[in-house]
């Protein structure tokens, strides 16, 4: 979860490099921050609490200068967060930056204590700077010496280490998910977390992979693996833009990325719908008819908004494709002895491509024989390099927390994928997808017309931001509609908010309604309409307030609702993501108004690393 970078090169630039790409990474966690960086021969490290703009300022006052160094944001596991649980940690002339969890760190730690090893840090990752500062002590060169100390680490980390002893290099080490990418530049070398922290400065990058370890000085990058034997591996050249992962004049990111969806959907349908042959062409991924007529089922993992683009998913692989399908959260995904083998496909759908519980059920997953095609949104992250296929959903970066734009483009993504399998299948006709490519077409322009209600929903989130508690419910797919709008609500506002499915309503959640709790009906769907309908007289009856989600024209909605938002009539289950919108739009107005952080809310990261 944490952000980590690493600088070897020019003198004095070790500083702005890094603050830099933290900058960038702040999404991962934020904490609290810090940087190492040598100078004049001796470590000096910067600790603070807090946001980046802490460090920031503290570096205004009293910069550090120097030519190599490694800096931090923090999303905490162990320990609260506080400067002296930040990063870097450091024992000796060691400094090191820790991304992930070290899972024996309990026994680790008791085994230092023992040998008189003293703690400033309830972190597990302190226990690395102790680990490399003995192998240190011994008089093993500072490769050496992190060779051997992850030896002894279980869990999953990308580490950098500095040591004052060794000036001239920088050695990092991956396990286990957390990414580590090292960028070559012209007489420098950097490495971070992610590619955009680094991007600006280099195209030519390399990915560390599981349990090998780098060192990095300013005119040579070096890798070995997991015996210490040298690994050749040539750079690729990552050709994104980072302006796009600008503001781009909008206050907030999540604002820009509402108002980007438009764009995102139109890009992730692509080249991908051929109207003339009612088809659909999954960039080419190569999914041989007779493995797919003979499919027993398929399981769909993820978490968070992905995990709910996924129950969408699942209503429509079956209506479609007509085949079985699992939806599970990525997280629950390897406790149940999975039933999965050769004749099972797991899709992974993850807009960062680096969630670790996604990754390990994937891997879970293809231990047992399944083929995966997964679905994200970062090229080269560790989902996307370990899957068979990768459909990407084109949506570019996404860097408020919550996630708006990648929902949808996942949701498509995955509708693209039913209607390929449907067609192999025989389930569809070309025919039926041409109609289906069809609506697809018109479904940028039906978001951006339901994005006109940005003005209507501030005026009713003005009249219900004052609420404690909100219950989002719906059907059918109205149903993980409702669920991510609820999702969206509480990460962004802290307002207490559950989705229910609205016929699960009077077995339990009716009892908390009353004139204090709005409800928020998704009655997009005329499938379900009746009796949604029925459970929203249910919540007026009791004196709750319903804020109902219905298709333009609806004149039924008067007897049941006390707001009315209104967006463009699209056939199901394209009418799921058009109705995900509003419920966005409105999340966003009632924690603008709270005063909340929108797109870096407390205790949240972007891309969670962690399990
Ligand atoms: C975090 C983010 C969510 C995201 C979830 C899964 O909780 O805040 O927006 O849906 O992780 O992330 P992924 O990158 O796998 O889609």
């Amino acid at each position: 979860m944490c952000g980590i970078v690493g600088y070897v090169g020019h003198e004095e630039r070790a500083q702005d490099v890094i603050l830099d790409g933290l900058r960038r990474l702040e999404y991962r966690g934020y904490d609290s921050a810090g940087i190492a960086v040598i100078e004049d021969g001796k470590l000096r490290v910067v600790r603070t609490l807090g946001k980046l703009v802490n460090l920031e300022a503290a570096l205004r006052d009293v910069p550090v200068h120097g030519a190599i160094g490694i800096g931090h944001t923090r999303w905490a596991t162990h320990g609260r967060p506080s400067s002296v649980n930040a990063h870097p940690h450091c024992v000796g002339s060691v400094a090191i930056i820790h991304n992930g969890i070290i899972e024996n760190h309990a026994d680790l730690r008791d085994q230092l204590l023992e040998q008189g090893c003293a703690f400033q840090s309830d972190t597990d990752s302190e226990i690395i700077a102790h680990l490399i500062h003995q192998q240190r002590a011994q008089g093993a060169s500072l490769l050496r010496a992190v060779q051997v100390a992850v030896e002894k680490l279980e869990g999953s980390y990308a580490i950098a280490i500095t040591d004052e002893d060794e000036p001239e290099e920088l050695v990092a080490a991956r396990n286990g998910g957390s990414p580590v990418i090292i960028g070559l530049g012209e007489r420098e070398n950097f490495l971070a977390s992610d590619i955009p922290a680094i991007r600006p400065y280099t195209q030519r990058m390399l990915m560390l992979e599981d349990r090998e370890v780098a060192r990095l000085k300013r005119d040579s990058v070096e890798i070995f693996d997991s015996e210490g034997g040298p690994v050749e591996r040539s750079p690729r050249l990552i050709q994104w833009d980072p302006i796009q992962a600008e503001k781009g004049g909008y206050d907030r990111f999540m604002q820009k990325e509402i108002y980007e969806q438009p764009r995102a959907i139109s890009d992730t349908i692509g080249t991908r719908v051929l109207e003339e042959d009612g088809d659909i062409d999954l960039d080419g991924i190569v999914l041989e008819p007779d493995w797919v007529r003979a499919l027993e089922g398929i399981q769909l993992v993820a978490c968070g908004s992905a995990w709910h683009a996924c129950l969408i998913g699942h209503y429509m692989l079956e209506r479609l494709a007509r085949i079985r399908t699992w939806v599970e959260l990525a997280s629950e995904f390897r406790y149940r002895s999975p039933l999965i083998g050769p004749r099972h496909l797991i899709i992974p759908v993850s807009q960062s491509g680096e969630t670790a519980d996604t990754l390990a059920a994937m891997r879970h997953a293809k231990e047992l024989g399944a083929r995966s095609l997964a679905v994200c949104n970062v090229h080269e992250s560790s989902i996307a390099r370990e899957a068979d296929d990768t459909l990407y959903t084109l949506a570019g970066p996404e860097i408020a927390v919550a996630s708006t734009k990648c929902f949808t483009s996942q949701v498509i993504a995955l509708y693209l994928i039913a209607l390929k399998l449907g067609l192999l299948r025989g389930t569809l006709s070309h025919d039926q997808v041409r109609k289906a490519i069809a609506a697809l077409r018109r479904l940028p322009r039906l978001m951006q017309e339901t994005l006109a209600l940005w003005s209507p929903l501030e005026d009713i989130a003005r009249r219900h931001f004052h609420a404690r508690d909100f219950i989002f419910i719906g059907r059918g797919i109205g149903y993980p509609v409702a669920l991510e709008g609820a999702l969206k609500l509480k990460e962004i506002s802290y307002i207490h908010a559950e989705g229910y499915a609205a016929g699960e309503l009077k077995h339990g959640p009716i009892a908390l309604i009353d004139e204090n709790v709005p409800v928020v009906v998704v009655a997009t769907q005329p499938e379900t309409y009746a009796k949604i309908a029925a459970n929203a007289q249910e919540v007026r009856a009791r004196s709750g307030v319903v804020i109902a989600v219905v298709e333009a024209g609806d004149k039924r909605a008067r007897e049941f609702a006390d707001e009315i938002i209104e967006v463009p009539s699209a056939p199901d289950p394209l009418s799921a993501v058009v109705a995900s919108v509003p419920l966005q739009i409105l999340a966003y107005h009632i924690a603008t108004l709270k005063g909340t952080d929108v797109d870096q809310p407390r205790n949240l990261a972007k891309s969670v690393t962690v399990e």
